[in-house]
């Protein structure tokens, strides 16, 4: 009897539950679209916390950022808290000797580590480490920038990292090319001994959307068009991103983007868009040189006890963009 059937039936319902929403948001982009998908379906996902991280912008530029799209969502009752405001070992300076880069984040613009107009009551890290504790089992990572936050949680609290249920991810390239760099991925490569700590680590479910299934996702402007009819707050400031910044679809109409973030969140909701997985252990490359941050095969004896990641390759774009486009729209 083929498996089939009762591999999809194992996959049909989506993963409800509580989340801690790790994101790197700049003014909107894909961050800001996860993040509205996901508040936008309290039936199926309950936030429990949203911490930010550098990675797109600093970490807190990004809750300066987060504050003002919330307030656009309706929710002001949620305070993002700043976290990790540095990768591990990355910087800027290593970054410079590794041109030629496709995109360096928040690594192009000098540090802003201000605190956020609203200092939140107590740091990411604490709020990580608190939701896991009082909900052991059941609390999502929703990882979608550089994973410095969740290692740091890994370092500074062993004990919580088999009480986390799952972690969900954006990140890394396994059978595809890079997009910092040639070999890697922007948030692997932005903090890659962050990521090696998560890939090698005993978080009972890994589920990644690496750039192979996200470059299958590709957003043009007829896309961007549909969702801007809505003219909503949410899809003004939307406008204005995807349209004046990255990719410029207002200035240039052939431009291309891709979701990333969104399928990670989009996952959170309906799994069944996913049309083709792999299970593998994975690592990450921290030989510094050209190929920092590649997402590479483990070699199990480093992490006898890593669990394995499911990699996301496939999807069903049209069920996909079903949900994005109700939920991106939605009033
Ligand atoms: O490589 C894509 C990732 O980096 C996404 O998380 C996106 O936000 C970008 O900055």
């Amino acid at each position: 009897m083929t498996l089939w059937p009762l591999l999809l039936l194992a996959f049909a319902s989506p993963p409800a539950g509580k989340v801690v929403f790790d994101t790197d948001c700049g003014f909107f982009g894909d961050d800001g679209a996860a993040l509205a998908m996901v508040l936008r379906s309290p039936e199926k996902v309950q936030v429990a916390a949203i911490t930010a991280v550098s990675g797109n912008v600093w970490a807190a530029e990004s809750a300066a950022y987060l504050t003002e799209i919330l307030g656009l969502l309706g929710h002001r009752e949620l305070k993002p808290y700043v976290g990790a405001q540095m990768p591990l070992i990355h910087t800027a300076e290593m970054a410079r000797l590794e041109a030629p880069l496709e995109f360096q984040g928040a690594f192009a613009d000098p540090p802003k580590f201000a605190p956020p107009p609203q200092p939140a009551a107590m740091d990411a890290l604490a709020a990580l480490a608190a939701a896991v504790e009082q909900n052991p089992g059941r609390i999502t990572i929703l990882a979608l920038g550089p994973m410095t936050n969740v290692a740091l949680l890994l370092r500074l609290h062993p004990d919580l990292e088999r009480k986390i249920q799952r972690i969900v991810f954006m990140g890394g390239n396994v059978h595809v090319p890079g997009n910092a760099s040639a070999a890697a991925e922007f948030n692997f490569w932005f903090d890659p001994e962050a990521a090696q700590a998560v890939l090698r680590s005993r978080i009972p479910e890994k589920v990644m959307f690496p750039l192979d299934i996200c470059n299958r996702a590709v957003l043009d402007k007829t896309r961007f068009d549909e969702i801007v009819a809505a003219r909503t707050p949410v899809t003004q400031r939307y406008k204005e991103d995807y349209g004046q910044r990255y990719p410029g679809f207002l200035k240039n109409p052939n431009a291309t983007g891709f979701l990333w973030d969104e399928l990670a969140a989009a996952w959170l909701l309906d799994t069944g868009f996913v049309t083709r997985s792999e299970t593998a252990w994975l690592d990450i490359d921290t030989r510094f040189g050209k190929t920092y941050g590649a997402t590479v095969p483990l070699e199990r004896r480093l992490a006898p006890d890593a669990t394995p990641v499911r990699v996301m390759l496939d999807l069903d774009y049209p069920r996909l963009w079903t949900l994005y486009k109700r939920l991106l729209t939605a009033n």
